[in-house]
């Protein structure tokens, strides 16, 4: 039972809150799983959401949007469908990361932390994704994509679009 007498979460969601509340020591410790968790729900954490979980969590809502504020994972505006995010740190920046920007940039015609018109694309600079190995690397959505180059960053973005991208259900 939601902890919450009208959760705007899925039940899956509410029900996964109602646990998560329970397995740390320290309630405020499920802060950060939640927002997740609220933005994978919702597609962004909406004003709604912090209020919510702020009332699960014994906290105010200041509280949950300072944190909120501090991770440039979580998101307050909706993202496109695919959430392009590029990474440009070092191991990426020394092998062509802010190329693979650049073009993304241009492919898509929209820069960091904007959406296409369509609403089918954002895009994001970020920091490291842990992909070094693979480098340049971007995520799009949960999946990854390594050792790109223009042109495959290209034939990526066509799967996507024509609903044959690696996350596409
Ligand atoms: S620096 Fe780009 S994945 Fe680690």
């Amino acid at each position: 039972m939601s902890t919450v007498a009208e959760s705007i979460f899925s039940p899956a969601t509410a029900e996964r809150f109602d646990k998560l509340v329970t397995i740390y020591p320290v309630k405020r410790s499920a802060l950060v799983p939640m927002l997740l968790y609220a933005q994978d729900d919702l597609g962004y954490v909406t004003d709604a959401a912090v209020s919510e979980i702020a009332q699960r969590l014994d906290l105010l809502e200041l509280d949950v949007r300072n944190v909120l504020s501090y991770y440039s994972m979580l998101r307050t505006k909706p993202a496109g469908k695919f959430n392009v995010q590029v990474c440009t740190n070092i191991s990426c920046m020394i092998v062509g990361g802010y190329d693979v920007l650049d073009h993304c940039k241009k492919r898509l015609g929209i820069g960091h932390k904007e959406v296409t018109a369509d609403g089918q694309f954002s895009l994001e600079e970020v920091e490291c994704i842990g992909a070094c190995c693979w480098a340049p690397a971007m995520q799009v959505n949960y999946d990854f994509h390594e050792n790109l180059t223009p042109e495959k960053v290209d034939a990526i973005l066509d799967d996507y679009a024509a609903g044959r991208g690696k996350d596409v259900k």
